[in-house]
């Protein structure tokens, strides 16, 4: 039996078109493109658990500071497409910024606690500008199904709240973060490293896996939690840590007491100019596609 050949789609009209033509259960996977292993792991599981799976790429710039890396965010529509197409996808959807944000545009989606500490103290506007995008896409796709990535934690349980408090009739997936070999997080990212940087890199994932060691010889303390995965980082002289934190896993908030309810440690650190992210929920059984769909953000 042939594959049947993959749609793209780059209006609303041809989405929805699309769309239509898919019969059953469907997983949407969002992305921003310059798509790697991490992405095509959301693909396959969505593959295993729908009759259909759509991909939207698009790089909103509403989710990026003034500051920020929206002129040099990396693309490959090319290689993306055809990525895709092997990956077994139905319908793929490349918007541009004037499609997603006309002349005129003004409504926004804002998510309040979960949104506030984290990622979104560092980046202002940043999940005013996901939130939105990502209830749009749902309106466009009406998927019965979304997967996201544990990497971009506080994201997955921000649109968690996004999709209960809205009344979104879908279910949310979370997949747990893919690694390279020397336990970097897979990222679009990784691509502004230089090779000395690369290497260095690998220190976020070891300052992790230190504070969840600590926590499965019993350390519950935040404030040590805190400070050995700080030890590890300040042992490389290339990483400049923005933050660390040990925080409540369902509500975001940072710990200041012991807790035996699941604690999410994550950080930000910048390497050169790049800023990278990294996660682990505690304990370290928690780390699989069920309990992180279940804890993260409650
Ligand atoms: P992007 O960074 O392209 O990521 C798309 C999805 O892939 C996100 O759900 C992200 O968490 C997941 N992902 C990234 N790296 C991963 C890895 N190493 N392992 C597993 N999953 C990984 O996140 C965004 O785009 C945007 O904010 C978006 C949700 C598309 C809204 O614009």
């Amino acid at each position: 039996m042939g594959q049947k050949t993959m749609q793209i789609a780059d209006t609303v009209e041809g989405l929805r078109a699309a769309r239509a033509g898919l019969k059953g259960r469907v997983g949407l996977v969002p992305t921003m493109g310059a798509l790697h292993a991490g992405h095509l792991s959301l693909v396959e599981q969505a593959r295993a658990d729908c009759d259909a799976v759509m991909v939207s790429i698009f790089i909103n710039p509403a989710q990026f500071g003034p500051n920020e890396d929206l002129n040099r965010y990396p693309r490959d529509l090319p290689g993306d497409l055809a990525a895709l197409e092997k990956a077994g996808v139905d319908v793929v959807f490349t918007p541009t910024p004037d499609l997603m944000y006309p002349p005129g545009y003004q409504t926004w989606v804002d998510v309040t606690d979960v949104a506030r500490g984290l990622e979104g103290e560092r980046r202002p506007g940043h999940f005013r500008g996901v939130a939105t995008v990502v209830a749009k896409l749902f309106n466009l796709f009406q998927p019965q199904a979304a997967y996201f990535g544990q990497k971009d934690a506080q994201q997955a349980a921000v649109l968690k709240r996004l999709v209960c408090d809205l009344n979104f009739p879908l279910e949310m997936v979370i997949c747990p973060t893919l690694r390279e070999a020397d336990g970097l997080a897979m990222s679009s990212r990784n691509a502004y490293l230089n090779p000395e940087q690369r290497r260095a890199a690998g220190v976020l994932y070891r300052a992790l896996s230190a504070a969840g060691e600590f926590y499965a010889a019993g350390q519950r303390d935040p404030n040590r939690l805190r400070a050995t995965m700080l030890d590890v980082l300040r042992a490389e002289p290339l990483a400049e840590p923005e933050y660390v934190s040990a925080a409540d896993a369902r509500s975001l908030r940072e710990l200041d007491e012991p807790s035996d309810e699941p604690v999410l440690i994550s950080m930000a650190v910048r390497i050169g100019t790049t800023r990278l992210i990294d996660n682990l929920l505690l304990p370290l059984t928690l780390n699989n596609r069920a309990d992180l769909t279940a804890v993260l953000g409650g």
